[in-house]
């Protein structure tokens, strides 16, 4: 029979590698949950329109959706991205603002599969409705910032811009459209600029860039409600020290952003991949989804790219194995099953072997298995009511009373 595969652009985290999505999930819900934002879990597919209304002109919505008709005929979409799930999830329950949530979730995206792009990938993200305020903006680009320097990256780059709002972009996208329509730009924008001229200058190609090397900057044409916003959140980012780099080109790949958008782009990485998160406004949105007006921001980081941008830095290494006590019973596995039951319910973390297997095979398993101490019993054992407890590490041994066994394990290993 053919072994089947997982699909295309996808993968399997086994352990002990998924010990590492385990610490960083548990680091990141720590760093978040001190600034108050609470886990939210919501579908991993919805209607499709839930995405569509993110905008028609989202690569990721418009090539890269999973879509496909249920059994009853409804229009569904797997989740591309996670805003637009936790915003739907806002309007339809209403909490009381500001709502600061919080997720670790899979995306799904048709793209084409290379180092660092998955189309099932999973993001670590928080959203938080309710306030435009500015100090907003700078406590979300904050919490971004201190997952990474939590996981230990160091050679991080936030890159920073305003994308103004629905009174001062659409003047700028004129003035844009009007500043391409001299230009020579690559076969894909020369046709659709038009329609959204702020792809261009985010596009990579050669054309596009030198195109726009001199091309009307939309942070100098913000009105003023969005320039001052732009200012408080740059005050904002020096008071608390965290440094960022203006990136005018930076335009994002989704089209509910307003005013402050951000990327963490990790030097370490190929550049075409190398963004470890990004996020922004999106105070349009929640009206978009057929709720009350209701700004909103929040950021995304990918595990995958943050896991790889930790390898190229050398940083936040796959966790040792957990067990403490390996039991090893060659009088026929009662005891193994006993004893260990008892370590797990006070706590201790403990392991043993199956199938009757000899004392020399149990005893590599215990290396194995990473446990500093092991608890072995052999008829002798069985006969007088006792246990050997060794230490693995140390290489010293004590015979020990049967009942007392855990005490003396939690003696030994504090
Ligand atoms: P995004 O920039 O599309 O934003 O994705 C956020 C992060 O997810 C990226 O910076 C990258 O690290 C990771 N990522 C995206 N696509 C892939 C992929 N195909 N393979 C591997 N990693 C990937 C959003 O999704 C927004 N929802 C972020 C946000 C939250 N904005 C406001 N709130």
């Amino acid at each position: 029979m053919a072994e089947l595969r997982a699909p295309v652009g996808t993968r399997d985290v086994l352990p002990p590698e998924s010990g590492r999505w385990e610490r960083l999930v548990g680091l990141f819900a720590g760093v978040v949950e001190r600034a108050g934002y609470g886990l939210v879990l919501s579908p991993m597919f919805e209607d499709v329109a839930v995405f569509e209304r993110v905008g028609e002109g989202t690569d990721v919505v418009r090539k890269e959706m999973y879509e496909f008709e249920d059994k009853g005929g409804r229009r569904i979409a797997l989740r591309p991205e996670g805003t637009a799930s936790v915003v739907r999830a806002y309007v339809q329950h209403r909490p009381t603002p500001p709502f600061k949530a919080w997720y670790a979730a899979p995306n799904f995206r048709y793209e084409r599969p290379q180092a660092g792009r998955f189309r099932q990938h999973h993001q670590l993200g928080v959203e938080a409705l309710g306030t435009d305020d500015a100090d907003l903006d700078v406590e979300v680009v904050a919490l971004a910032w201190s997952v990474c320097t939590a996981v230990g990256l160091s050679r991080v780059t936030l890159l920073l811009n305003s994308l103004g709002d629905d009174v001062c972009r659409p003047a700028y996208l004129d003035l844009l459209r009007a500043f391409l329509r001299g230009a020579v730009l690559c076969d894909e924008h020369a046709g659709s600029f038009e329609q959204n001229p702020l792809r261009v200058l985010d596009c990579k190609r050669e054309a596009c860039r030198s195109a726009t090397a001199d091309a009307p900057r939309l942070v100098d044409h913000l009105c003023e409600p969005c320039a001052g916003h732009f200012a408080r959140v740059r005050a904002g980012l020096d008071g608390l020290g965290i440094g960022y780099r203006l990136e005018p080109r930076l335009v994002r790949g989704l089209d509910y952003y307003t005013r402050t958008t951000f990327e963490l782009a990790a030097e370490a990485l190929e550049s075409a991949q190398n963004a470890v998160g990004g996020g922004g406004r999106y105070d349009k949105l929640a009206e978009a989804l057929g709720g009350p007006p209701t700004p909103g921001i929040g950021f995304g980081l990918g595990i995958e790219r943050l896991l790889l941008a930790a390898d190229a830095e050398d940083v936040f290494p796959t966790p040792g194995p957990r067990i403490d006590v390996f039991v090893i019973d060659t009088t026929g596995g009662a005891e193994a099953l006993a004893l260990t039951h008892e370590l797990r319910a006070a706590g201790v973390a403990a392991d043993r072997s199956f199938d009757g297997r000899s004392m020399k095979s149990q005893f590599k398993s215990a290396d194995r298995s990473g446990a500093r101490l092991a608890l072995v019993v052999g008829e002798q054992e069985a006969a007088s009511g006792t246990v050997t407890l060794r230490d693995l590490r140390a290489g010293g041994q004590e015979t020990v009373d049967r009942h007392d066994v855990v005490d003396h394990v939690r003696k030994a290993l504090s």
